[in-house]
């Protein structure tokens, strides 16, 4: 199994949009038995939550269902160096970098993108800009899907 991990600061806007539309698109391309794919947060404020109102509504809008809730990263996320660790910001990077050192497969979902030239996904929870998030998560999680798929050949 290939595991994924999504992680953004507070795991209620951007990291569950990306858990929701990568799990969509593994499943549609039938690669559910071979990619796993999970979400957390570098803070612990929102531990147990839902997705925010705004990430629900834009994913509801693109008929993706979510029904996950917020966890903090734990040791073990970052322990288990076979599996893609994907923050939305350099924020997110520099946070576990300091918490658990460097980890050999952790990108930003943004390296992935074709359409934009952002480097970090801006956070939703300040901006409530969630449609342009959603495009931008969209972008990313087509591109780190072909990436995996061309590097493991599946
Ligand atoms: P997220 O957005 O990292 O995309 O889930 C945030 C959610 C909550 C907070 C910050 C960012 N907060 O400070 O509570």
């Amino acid at each position: 199994m290939i595991k994924v991990l999504f992680v953004c600061l507070g795991n209620i806007c951007r990291s569950p949009m990306a858990e929701a539309i990568f799990q969509h698109l593994v499943d549609e391309a039938g690669l559910s038995e071979e990619i796993a794919v999970d979400s957390a947060g570098t803070g612990s404020w929102h531990v147990g939550e839902p997705a925010h109102p705004g990430t629900r509504q834009v994913l509801t809008a693109h008929q993706i269902t979510y029904n996950g809730r917020a966890r903090q990263v734990r040791d073990l996320d970052m322990q288990s160096q076979d599996g893609y660790i994907i923050v939305m910001d350099l924020n997110n990077k520099r946070d576990l970098e300091e918490r658990f050192g460097p980890h050999p497969r952790l990108h930003t979902l943004m390296e992935f993108a074709t359409k934009t030239d952002e480097i970090n996904v801006p956070d939703p929870y300040y901006t409530n800009n969630f449609d342009y998030v959603f495009d931008l998560v969209n972008d990313g999680c087509q591109g780190l899907l072909r990436w995996i798929r061309d590097s493991h050949d599946i």
